[in-house]
């Protein structure tokens, strides 16, 4: 299974678009996917514990992840494979997940997490300049650097490059599911 972190708050435009394509190809190249919303307003963001450390660093896990960020982290450590989406918001990811993989990145980035060593693939959708898009996929990727996510692909669509980002989305999505489903026929340099 796949899990989809979707830091989009709309349920059309562009980003939902690319999104939807990314599934699309995804499900043809026979793998599950689950979309998480991060964008959930229970979710609360990191409470910054005692002098900066909590539960996160002892136990790996969020001692305020009631709020459903447990569940979610649970969810995660069961899938094979990670894709992040968001709209690009001054130049950086859209808060809800931003908020999410900080507290995510406390839990997984210090201990050998089941997620260590799994794929990732990127897609950051912009306005109409794409200003933005390259700082925005490198804060994502320093998230994957932080808790050893492998990056598969980095995509950046904005109003220009849409049609064809579209389908290198399908394409990403098809091609990452064969890796993760087939994970020898994966990894750098192959
Ligand atoms: C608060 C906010 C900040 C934004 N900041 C940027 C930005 O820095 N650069 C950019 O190209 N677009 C920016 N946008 C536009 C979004 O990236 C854009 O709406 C979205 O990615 C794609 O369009 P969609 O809303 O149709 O999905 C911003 C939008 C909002 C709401």
């Amino acid at each position: 299974m796949i899990i989809l972190l979707d830091g989009n708050p709309k349920s059309d435009g562009l980003c939902r678009s690319l999104s939807d394509a990314i599934l699309e190809g995804v499900r043809q190249g026979g793998a599950e996917v689950v979309r998480l919303d991060t964008c959930d307003r229970r979710l609360r963001r990191c409470q910054i514990c005692g002098t900066g450390w909590g539960s996160c660093r002892t136990e790996h896990r969020c001692s305020f992840g009631d709020d459903g960020f447990t569940a979610m982290q649970e969810q995660i450590h069961e899938a094979a494979g990670y894709i992040l989406v968001t709209p690009v918001y001054w130049h950086e990811m859209a808060e809800g997940l931003k908020s999410f993989l900080d507290r995510l990145r406390r839990c997984e980035a210090l201990h050998a997490s089941p997620i260590r060593g799994r794929g990732a693939l990127l897609l950051a959708s912009a306005g109409g300049s794409g200003n933005g898009i390259l700082p925005c996929l490198e804060q994502m990727e320093r998230f994957c650097r932080h808790v050893g996510l492998t990056v598969y692909d980095r995509l950046g669509a904005n109003r220009w490059n849409a049609e064809w980002v579209r389908e290198a989305a399908r394409e990403a999505g098809r091609g990452f599911a064969r890796f993760v489903l087939n994970p020898s026929a994966s990894g750098p340099g192959r």
